[in-house]
């Protein structure tokens, strides 16, 4: 049976974000040329992205595409997380080390990288005075607006809807208890105003991102955060296009998680823009460092708001601060105390439940493109039952912003707000023995783009 649908809809952002974590929440078994599977089963969530996706949010780190090629990097990478930001592959001197040129191949390693595992992205960062390269700061006035209006829309433009959050401008405000903005090359040729011009600028580039303005020591209320509320609040009041703050919360034992910590988040919160925790990372070892991580998952969901987490790192080894062993796994990819917490909190269960029993059923996809033409293709998924009979499956296929799924075969689907997420459910063919397999089919209009559905996790019944 053949079903037509038109979607014209757009999704909110942080809806699409929400969309892309459920998406994301599988786990990736094989691998092979134009050929992905994807496992899944009704069990609670076993793994930080799977959980946190059960909660409406993404649980996502920072990557070094240098550390792609090590196999249990990725393994961790891949099961554990459903959303990426480029450790440094994004930062201006990364990707356009002279004027007018520019270097996307790790970026896009990355990208391709988390596209590929239906992870959601964070970009890190437009506009920071730090990693800036030499050429920037020899600039005049003009030449520096055109040269960051440039780059946003370069950066911005390459990626157009496959970044769901950008943070526009990074770290534009001083320590301490001035409340000043830091005296960048920005602010002393530029002035106030390049910071809204940064926003604007963005928002143009790509309209579907949502757009973060990101700091650290600004995760309590204090006088930097104190300043930084004030701006988005004039921003917000103005039509500035602001959508998000990320606090990124770096913590150690000169600055632990400050009891405002969720206060803090909130207040931002109520101004009308999301909040996500965009660097987390939290020296220190044991049930200490352990029940630090948990209050500030806790603090993320309290807040509705409160989109997502991301800890700047896989693997203490590789952490920017290493010896003060931040993160969640150590440097053998063992989970730590802080892992096993931060599950808790996110509602997950290690394991994935209790094997066995009935309802227990599970079940694997696989996709692969099996025709194209000059403005279409066609994606074939195919549903396998694992080791006990199933009755029912459910698989999500979400498709590009650009893209739109024009007919669809075999299955009884229903789709998000926005059209792109189209959630696929048996038609006549859910009763599956162990290992039997069926298919269901769709065609994809591709609109210029032609990359591949995310396919989400098999969800057995
Ligand atoms: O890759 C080169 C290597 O080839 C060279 O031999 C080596 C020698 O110094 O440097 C390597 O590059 C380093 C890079 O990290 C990759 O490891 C840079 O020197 C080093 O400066 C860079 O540090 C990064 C730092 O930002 C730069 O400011 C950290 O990895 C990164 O974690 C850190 O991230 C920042 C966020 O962007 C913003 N918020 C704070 C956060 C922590 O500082």
């Amino acid at each position: 049976m053949i079903n037509e649908f038109a979607h014209e809809q757009r999704p909110s952002r942080w809806r699409l974000a929400v969309r892309r974590a459920i998406a994301g929440s599988a786990v990736v078994l094989l691998s092979a040329t134009g050929v992905v599977a994807l496992s899944g089963t009704a069990h609670a969530a076993s793994t930080l992205g799977a959980a946190a996706a059960e909660q409406g949010r993404y649980f996502g780190t920072a990557v070094a595409a240098n550390r792609l090629s090590e196999s249990d990097y990725t393994a961790t990478l891949n099961r554990e997380f459903n959303s990426a930001t480029a450790e440094n592959e994004m930062k201006w001197d990364a990707l356009q080390p002279n004027r007018g040129q520019f270097n996307f191949g790790n970026a896009d390693r990355i990208v391709n990288h988390a596209r590929g595992q239906g992870m959601s992205l964070r970009g890190h960062t437009l506009v920071w005075h730090s990693q800036l390269p030499g050429w920037v700061g020899g600039l005049g006035t003009n030449e520096l607006r055109t040269a960051m209006n440039d780059h946003i829309s370069q950066v911005m433009g390459r990626y157009r809807g496959q970044i769901d959050s950008w943070d526009v401008v990074n770290e534009a405000f001083e320590d301490g208890s001035s409340g000043a903005r830091r005296n960048s090359p920005f602010q002393q040729r530029l002035g106030n105003g390049y910071i809204e011009e940064a926003f604007r600028a963005a928002r143009a580039a790509d309209p579907s991102a949502t757009l973060c303005y990101n700091d650290y020591n600004t995760d309590g209320v204090n006088a930097k955060s104190n300043a930084v509320y004030n701006m988005v609040a004039d921003f917000k009041q103005r039509g500035v296009p602001i959508d998000c703050v990320g606090f990124q919360s770096h913590f150690n034992s000169q600055s632990p998680v400050p009891g405002d910590y969720q206060q803090n988040l909130q207040r931002f919160a109520a101004l009308g823009v999301d909040v996500q925790i965009t660097e987390l990372d939290i020296e220190g070892s044991g049930t200490a460092q352990a029940n630090s991580y948990r209050t500030v998952v806790n603090a993320c969901l309290a807040i509705s708001r409160c989109t997502g987490i991301t800890v700047w790192g896989v693997t203490d080894k590789y952490s920017w601060r290493a010896s003060g062993t931040p993160l969640l796994f150590d440097g053998n990819y063992n989970k730590k105390p802080a892992y096993d917490a931060v599950l808790a909190a996110l509602g997950g269960t290690p394991g994935g439940g209790d094997p066995g029993g009935p309802g227990d059923g599970s079940c694997t996809v696989t996709y692969q493109e099996t025709d194209r033409w000059g403005d279409r293709f066609n994606g074939q998924v195919t549903v396998r039952a694992g080791d006990a009979s199933i009755s029912g499956w459910t698989v999500t296929v979400t498709v590009g912003s650009a893209q739109r799924i024009s007919t669809t075969w075999n299955g009884t689907p229903s789709w998000d707000s926005s059209g792109n997420v189209m959630t696929m459910r048996p038609n006549g063919n859910g009763n599956l023995s162990p290992g039997q397999s069926t298919s269901f089919g769709f065609t994809v209009m591709a609109g210029g783009d032609w990359s591949a559905p995310r396919i989400g996790a098999c969800v057995a019944s």
